[in-house]
């Protein structure tokens, strides 16, 4: 079973106090998802490259683009942001990229580890032939989308397949995480949990994220 990680998110954050927050969770957290929209693949919208010029964090980021066909040059403006940033992962959807294949080997040519994202409805079966080539597989809980929505049980059973299939395989869940989701989805095989909510509503952020590792440990 690989490493626990713990990954907060942050979905069009208010840039005049992200980077305290930031700080304030950076002891406590293994990777920071930064949600990444089009209004197109989802209906909603967040800013795009850019905002990564605002961040100032140590936490190594996991960029996870729920974008329509995200090209090789869009893929880079990610890539070239902000170079005082560590980035350990771009992750796309399966339902969004034409060839998918080729959009997880473009990001692995640059160094950066890639992941593959499945919706709640996509089954396993449609991406067990690229599973070679991705490093992590992100399993929707919730339509994506939205912050604060309720988790979606059933896609566990895809968590509980995969770690059967590939017992080294980075499993990441996502959407409707708390210290009771974590712990039913850590029991079905994942081992990486983001969390938007569940952390930065919080009034003790750094306590949100000991809660979490606690229950998935
Ligand atoms: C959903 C996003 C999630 C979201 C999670 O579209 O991909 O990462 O930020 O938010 P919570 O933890 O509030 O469900």
């Amino acid at each position: 079973m690989p490493k626990i990680k713990i990954v907060p998110a942050i979905l069009s954050p208010n840039f005049k106090t992200i980077n305290k927050d930031l700080k304030e969770i950076e002891p406590y957290s293994d990777l920071l998802q930064v949600d990444i929209m089009d209004n197109i693949f989802v209906p909603n919208k967040t800013p795009q490259a850019e905002q990564l010029k605002s961040l100032d964090t140590k936490i190594p980021l996991d960029i996870h683009l729920m974008v329509k066909e995200p090209s090789h040059n869009y893929i880079m403006s990610f890539i070239n942001a902000n170079p005082e940033l560590k980035i350990n992962n771009i992750t796309v959807h399966y339902e969004a990229c034409s060839n998918i294949e080729k959009t997880l080997k473009f990001i692995k040519k640059n160094n950066i580890k890639a992941g593959v994202a499945i919706n709640p409805k996509t089954p396993l079966e449609k991406i067990k032939n690229i599973l070679d080539k991705a490093d992590i597989v992100l399993i929707m809980t919730v339509e994506p989308g939205f912050s604060g929505q309720g988790f979606i049980k059933e896609a566990l059973s895809k968590a509980t397949e995969l770690r059967r299939l590939k017992p080294d395989m980075d499993i990441e869940v996502d959407g409707g995480i708390n210290d009771d989701t974590a712990a039913l989805a850590a029991k079905a095989g994942a081992n990486m949990f983001v969390a938007n909510s569940y952390i930065f509503k919080a009034k003790d952020k750094a306590k949100a994220i000991k809660k979490l590792r606690a229950a998935v440990e």
